[in-house]
């Protein structure tokens, strides 16, 4: 079979002045995914590890990076899964760690459950060894910068400073291997001074994040709160079913998002043929994929 893969870093008004360092940040992340399906690795392998590149760089909001919420803490998201099984791995609201998606696969892998919270998710956490950070070491100035801004002036919840609010973006991956095997991941530190407790779109099978070898498999990006209305990356990978390629089912998945509930966001697809697919319908989204002549190519708006 030959590999696919497509990566995002986040679809909302990305600041001029930051495109530089998203589309850096993608490039990388498709890089190091893409060795590891060239050298026969798997789909999972491959999604975890461009995720990793994203959440260890502070241009994205995952991992180190995050926002804050309106208590001025992070609290992270993060969904893998196997489109080979259906295996899920999720981790919601997860304090003091710098790889989410990590540890989303060691609860898909070394549980018998599919989706750890809070304290508890963070008790596996150092039950499974992985390195604790310290809020401090999460935390960068530009998000402490607009959390003071929104202290002084709450964010309306309006589509448009909803949409200006949002400069770092989630980040997801989508991998297809050599063997057929698709798997799909995302990681996200929410929405900026959100309520604590607050558990978006990523997380949530086939809202945000949502693999299967008979479709396809999908990662969404934008306002989780309309994404999971939706069920947008089952939504996609159920049009694929019916019959449209990747990103035939991209764009209309889109669409239907704001036909249906006025939502704006992105979504990275790769069908079962291994044909790549993307849209959104917010002013920028960071992608990078391989394409047909197995070239890395990097985007950020139309
Ligand atoms: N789409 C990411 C979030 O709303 O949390």
């Amino acid at each position: 079979m030959k590999p696919a893969l497509i990566v995002h870093g986040g679809a909302w008004r990305i600041d001029e002045s930051e495109h530089a360092a998203h589309l850096n940040g993608v490039r990388a992340a498709a890089q190091a995914a893409w060795e590891i399906l060239q050298q026969g690795g798997i789909a999972l392998d491959a999604v975890e590890k461009a995720i990793m590149v994203m959440e260890d760089d502070s241009t994205f909001d995952a991992g180190r990076g995050s926002v804050l919420t309106c208590v001025g803490e992070i609290e992270m998201d993060a969904m893998i899964m196997d489109g080979s099984n259906l295996r899920v791995g999720s981790v919601g609201a997860i304090q003091g760690i710098q790889n989410p998606i990590r540890l989303a696969r060691l609860v898909m892998e070394e549980t018998e459950h599919n989706f750890l919270v809070g304290s508890g998710a963070r008790q596996f956490a150092r039950m499974k060894g992985l390195r604790l950070a310290a809020q401090a070491e999460l935390t960068v100035p530009r998000e402490v910068e607009r959390f003071r801004q929104y202290q002084i002036s709450p964010p309306t919840p309006t589509v448009e400073s909803f949409m200006a609010a949002h400069s770092g973006g989630t980040v997801g991956a989508v991998a297809l291997d050599m063997d057929g095997n698709l798997a799909a991941g995302t990681s996200t530190g929410g929405t900026p001074y959100s309520l604590p407790g607050r558990v978006g779109d990523s997380p949530l099978v086939g809202c945000g994040t949502f693999a299967d070898n008979e479709t396809g498999a999908a990662s969404a990006t934008g306002h989780g709160e309309r994404i999971m209305e939706v069920v947008l990356a089952k939504h996609a990978t159920d049009l694929i079913r019916y019959g449209h390629n990747a990103q035939q089912a991209a764009k209309m998945s889109i669409e239907y998002l704001y036909k249906r509930v006025e939502g704006f966001g992105g979504l990275i697809l790769i069908d079962k043929d291994s044909n790549v697919g993307f849209y959104h319908n917010t002013p920028h989204m960071a992608a990078a994929w391989i394409d047909d002549s197995g070239n890395l190519r990097t985007y950020i708006h139309p």
